[in-house]
């Protein structure tokens, strides 16, 4: 997969170096190219913002640097390579979720666009909108200085979905939003050794080698844990999915 990123920060995306997306990079699974905004920049400040039309306070990203970039950028894919995902991170988009992330995995491209500021000029998702799958993207309800911190959580949040980038190819399998057995439900409480902690033992089921009771002991966490967390989420669940014995839990 190629990830292209158009940032004032560059630097801001270093920890796309470390652990598992630097990992996938050099393994060759991911090619990350971080790009510099104002590198398409033509005056001497290299300015990339000015005062909002209408009038308001802050600034808002000059649509110019940001075509000239996506233009160069998109250019720049192999002649063979389908047209990449655009991914505009924004408060005012819609929910990054777990089923976002998991189709932004399939793309073979995805390209980020984090701002600075009030935000880009409209006319470049509208212009870029006509030709290419643009996604406006909130990764929750607060606002942040900028779109740097979400290519991060975005990024991880693909990366660990592509094939061979976990270690374990099933580790993903019951995570919390995965669709699964435990589909919709938040994971419960993980243990380790030693058996005994500062008193504290481990649950006796754990190391009972039943499997049938282990499975149904981890449902029950799962649901006690969404219903005090994220009572939404169990309004949400397919009675479908839920057994009579989930019910009287
Ligand atoms: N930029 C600023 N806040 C953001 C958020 N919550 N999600 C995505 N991009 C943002």
């Amino acid at each position: 997969m190629r990830l292209d990123v158009v940032t004032i920060f560059p630097e801001y995306l270093e920890p796309l170096n470390v652990s598992l997306v630097g990992k996938a990079r050099a393994r060759g699974q991911l090619d990350v190219r971080v790009h510099d905004l104002r590198t398409w920049t033509h005056d001497r400040h290299h300015t990339v913002d000015d005062t909002p039309y209408g009038g308001g306070p802050g600034m808002v990203m000059k649509p110019e640097p940001w075509g000239e970039a996506l233009d160069e950028i998109l250019a720049s894919g192999a002649p063979d390579q389908d047209e990449p995902v655009l991914v505009v991170p924004t408060p005012s988009g819609r929910p990054f979720t777990q089923a976002l992330a998991v189709e932004l995995a399939a793309a073979p491209w995805l390209v980020f666009t984090p701002a600075r500021y009030e935000g880009i000029d409209r006319r470049v998702v509208e212009e870029y909108g006509s030709r290419l799958d643009v996604r406006e993207v909130s990764i929750g309800d607060y606002v942040l200085a900028g779109g740097e911190a979400p290519v991060l959580v975005m990024v991880e949040a693909v990366a660990r979905l592509l094939p061979g980038v976990l270690g374990n190819a099933e580790s993903h399998r019951d995570d919390s939003f995965a669709p699964g057995s435990m589909a919709g439900l938040l994971e419960g409480p993980v243990y380790t050794k030693p058996p005994q902690w500062r008193g504290r033992e481990i649950p006796e089921v754990l190391v009972s080698g039943h499997h049938g009771r282990i499975a149904r002991w981890r449902r029950d966490q799962a649901l006690a844990r969404t219903s005090t967390h994220r009572p939404d989420l169990i309004e949400a669940c397919d009675p479908v999915g839920l057994d009579a014995h989930d019910r009287a839990t």
